[in-house]
């Protein structure tokens, strides 16, 4: 089941014109919640945006493109931010990434088995994004995803093969 998940899941960018029911958004949310984290601190915090004019306004600040579109059209908006502050630092690298990452992957592939779709959006101006969600400048943006009804299962778009990601004892040795 979970490798089915893992296969299935895309990247969803055409979304129906249909609500989600309350309880599979709440799956999302608490799937995302479940997530390890550093020290078990859960850095985390998402913005759930449902009103049309504000996902159109944030739609807006995206550009004109499908995941920008994506957000206009989809019935729900989740916005993961961040305190930095409640997560590690070590080795220069900032664990709340992770932190979120793990926990927006988790709600990505608990959409997917929710019969829902999901695309992470990971560039846009975090600036304008915080002026429009009133978010405090200490804590950050680091993704969103529209969450809606697919309106189409697009192909695979492929992945290099694992021996190609995979070295065997030391760094270099296939
Ligand atoms: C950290 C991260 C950031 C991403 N940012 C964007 C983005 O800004 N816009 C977008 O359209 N897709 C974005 N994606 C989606 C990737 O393009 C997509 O996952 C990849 O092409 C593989 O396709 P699949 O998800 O359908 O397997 C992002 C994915 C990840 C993991």
């Amino acid at each position: 089941m979970t490798m089915e998940i893992f296969r299935e899941r895309r990247s969803i960018r055409k979304y129906e014109d249909r609500p989600v029911e309350d309880e599979k958004l709440q799956a999302v949310l608490e799937a995302a919640c479940l997530a390890p984290s550093w020290a078990n601190m859960q850095c985390w915090a998402f913005i759930v945006i449902k009103d049309s004019a504000k996902r159109q306004e944030i739609s807006t600040i995206l550009g004109n493109n499908p995941s920008a579109r994506a957000v206009a059209a989809a019935p729900i908006l989740i916005v993961a931010c961040a305190d930095p502050e409640k997560s590690g630092k070590a080795n220069e690298q900032a664990y709340y990434m992770l932190d979120i990452g793990i926990a927006v992957q988790q709600l990505c592939l608990e959409a997917f088995n929710q019969g829902l779709g999901t695309v992470w959006l990971g560039w846009f101006d975090e600036e304008k994004v915080r002026q429009a969600l009133e978010v405090p400048d200490n804590i950050r943006i680091v993704a969103m995803t529209p969450l809606g009804y697919p309106a189409r299962h697009p192909e695979f778009t492929g992945r290099r093969p694992v021996e190609e990601s995979v070295f065997n004892e030391k760094w270099g040795n296939r």
